[in-house]
């Protein structure tokens, strides 16, 4: 496998570009990507999958699946099948499972395993070891799942204890969180019962998709404002069915703010998912003004994909509302690269979870922003960026922090920045998005 966690540490800088031009094909959406081998395993057969994100988080995700006894095969690019062993077929693993910096395997697969007569210990690297996993246990540990080891603060390196007979649970999940929502109904495939699961906003929801197209019997009912309801009967039999992985919104992000904010660009991103769950960014860009438009919508492995036509934009602030936040949590870093460029003053509001993902996000984006040279303030758990209106001086060495989004998003800061920004890791970037440098190089990027 490769490894993106070890070694040294490799700078990489970003100046300005000349115009954008051309076409991006996407990775495969990492989420689904996670999900797909996760339900190949829990169903008895054949799974094929067809544009899996071949990312290192997802690699890690493949990796557990074949320690908890299923059979994960590299057809070709993307192209991958996975012979699973169905719910309740799992076995220990020999070796611990080291998820590197994939939160999201991480939590999905703790799900899993406390649902089995199984034990296994959990890790992963420095940023994975720093991030809260309570919000996870104390779900599982009323289902009947036993922590038999842990890092203090409920934190990796984690062994758990599943059990063969989850309680079936009602669980109103304390934030916004498709990780926990997602752990808590995987662990409800084996539970005799009803597992109910309430979020007071909804998160994303390709879990419910899946279960429902590998014939778990779901249902889901709007609850309060924008809330959710998520009932699941537990142990049906799953039926392995083809997945085909539409390309990561979150990943498009970062060539379509490049396209904005580089003068006179004009570029194509071709599949992106447009599932309303993660389309905040899209709905935000737009209502700074950003010229996007959608080609060719059309539906693929039951989610709504298009392509989107995205051309240089005079941005002006706006006020994100926090009731958008799970829609597009993993864009803000990026988001504040655009604001950057933007004329006047962009408050995204009630980003307190930022703080707990790959790295304190809230914090690193400040501080990149802090060496660019751009007026940015925090405020409680807002961040306020006052935009350049084209015009960002850049420059410094931005810390990532274990975080590709970081990476990524002053790199794109700086194909439009006065002075280069350089970032002090690019290996990260490997996790979610491998062609990342490639494909931006091919628009136009003038990385070093
Ligand atoms: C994800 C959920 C989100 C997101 C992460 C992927 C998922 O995390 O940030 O990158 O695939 O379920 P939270 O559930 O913690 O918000």
């Amino acid at each position: 496998m490769s490894n993106s966690h070890s070694g040294t540490p490799q700078p990489l800088s970003a100046r300005r570009a000349g115009a954008l031009t051309g076409t991006v094909t996407l990775p495969g959406d990492k989420s689904i990507s996670h999900r797909a081998m996760i339900f190949g395993l829990l169903s008895i057969g054949e799974t094929m999958v067809t544009g899996l994100l071949e990312g290192d988080d997802v690699l890690r995700t493949a990796d557990a699946c074949r320690a908890l006894c299923a059979q994960v095969d590299r057809l070709g690019e993307g192209h991958w099948r996975v012979r699973g062993v169905g719910i309740g077929g799992l076995r220990s693993p020999k070796k611990v499972l080291d998820f590197g910096n994939a939160g999201t395997g991480s939590r999905l697969m703790m799900g899993v395993v406390g649902a089995h007569d199984i034990t296994a210990t959990f890790d992963g690297d420095a940023s994975l070891r720093k991030r809260p996993m309570r919000r996870i246990l104390d779900p599982l540990v009323q289902m009947g799942v036993t922590v038999v080891a842990q890092a203090e603060g409920g934190r990796c390196p984690i062994t758990l204890k599943g059990t063969p007979d989850p309680l079936p649970i009602t669980y109103q999940t304390p934030v916004a969180s498709a990780q926990i929502k997602s752990a808590i109904l995987l662990a409800g495939l084996n539970s005799p019962g009803r597992t109910t699961i309430i979020e007071a906003e909804a998160s994303r929801d390709h879990t419910e998709k899946m279960l429902r197209y590998f014939g778990a019997d779901v249902t889901v009912t709007h609850e309060g404002h924008d809330g959710r309801r998520i009932v699941l009967q537990g142990r049906p039999e799953l039926k392995t069915r083809p997945i085909i992985v539409p390309g990561d919104p979150s990943s498009a992000a970062f060539p379509m703010v490049a396209a904005l904010i580089v003068p006179g660009s004009d570029v194509t991103i071709i599949g992106v998912m447009m599932n309303p769950l993660r389309t905040g960014l899209l709905t935000t860009l737009r209502e700074m003004g950003a010229d996007i438009t959608e080609i060719n919508r059309r539906i693929e492995g039951g989610e709504d994909v298009a392509d989107l036509r995205v051309r240089y934009s005079s941005l002006k602030g706006v006020d994100v509302p926090a009731a958008r936040a799970p829609s597009m949590i993993d864009e803000y870093p990026v988001l504040a690269v655009a604001a950057a460029f933007a004329k006047g003053e962009t408050r995204m509001r009630g980003l307190q979870e930022l703080r707990v993902k790959e790295s304190d996000r809230l914090q690193a984006v400040a501080d990149g922003l802090a060496e660019a040279g751009v007026r940015h303030a925090i405020d409680g758990d807002d961040l306020i960026v006052t935009g350049g209106a084209g015009d960002v001086r850049g420059g410094g060495m931005v810390a990532t922090h274990l975080d590709h989004r970081i990476a990524m998003s002053f790199l794109v800061m700086g194909m439009a920045s006065d002075k280069p920004m350089n970032v002090d890791d690019e290996r990260m970037i490997a996790t979610s998005f491998p062609a990342f440098t490639r494909l931006m190089r091919d628009l136009g990027a003038q990385f070093a």
